[in-house]
């Protein structure tokens, strides 16, 4: 039977072996849902690097290049984090380097051992008709904050679980892919409430970005499914 587990931080990955897992890269706000937004306004592909200087040198070499810190867009550089930067034809067929500061480290980690699939609240059905249909195990990767938890990359988590049962699908269950279960059954009325005190939104609501916070909250608007071959992410439902 395929089992499901959560980890709670990249800081954390390698306690997990097991390289046949799935590996569900999650950042809510704002990495894996801005991405989700990218592929779906057609962006070709998108290459995750986990330092500034890397996204630099790209540039340099005439790369478009996002770059985001503690939720700001890095000096230097017009594109962050925000799904609202990247709604725009203007980046169809595109290439986009892009370095957040904790969705890329935790894509580029997970990517040294396992298949990666990039998950948001927005392409929650996406992610989850997929692993139906692999079968395998699953690991769950939340970016969470600087090696610390976070409340909506587990509340994510959860909701995975919990479709997933809703598609008939049972895995075996972890101690975490229960907690998180629970955590987002209880939350699933008003996902936004739940997190209003979490770290995150108040760090975003000081930067005056409630609106990309509604937005990523928002479940299974996007049929995208962002997988990383060979250091690159692609859609793998582009037709
Ligand atoms: C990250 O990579 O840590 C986040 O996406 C930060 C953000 O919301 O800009």
């Amino acid at each position: 039977m395929a089992q499901i587990e959560v980890c709670f931080t990249p800081e954390q990955f390698s306690f997990y072996e097991n390289d046949d897992a799935v590996a569900v890269v999650i950042d809510v706000f704002r990495a894996t849902s801005a991405m989700c937004v990218a592929f779906d306004n057609g962006m070709k592909e998108i290459i995750p690097v986990e330092r500034v200087e890397e996204a630099i040198d790209y540039k340099k070499k005439g790369y478009l290049v996002a770059a985001e810190r503690k939720g700001e867009v890095v000096e230097g550089f017009n594109l962050g984090n925000s799904p609202f930067h990247y709604m725009n034809s203007d980046f169809v067929g595109q290439t986009l380097v892009i370095t957040t500061t904790n969705g890329t480290r935790a894509i580029k980690t997970a990517g040294k051992r396992n298949e990666v699939v990039i998950g948001s609240f927005l392409n929650l059905e996406a992610v989850c008709t997929y692993l139906k249909e692999q079968n395998k195990d699953v690991i769950l990767v939340c970016a969470g904050w600087k090696g610390r938890f976070n409340l909506e990359d587990s509340l994510f988590a959860g909701a995975v679980v919990s479709k997933l049962m809703g598609f008939g699908f049972f895995p075996e269950m972890s101690d975490s892919s229960i907690a998180c279960k629970h955590f987002y059954e209880m939350a699933s009325g008003d996902l936004c409430g739940f997190l209003a005190n979490s770290s995150h939104r108040r760090r975003l609501g000081t930067l005056n970005l409630d609106k990309d916070i509604e937005y990523c909250l928002q479940e299974s608007v996007l049929n995208v499914l962002p997988i990383l071959k060979n250091g690159r992410l692609v859609n793998a439902l582009k037709a």
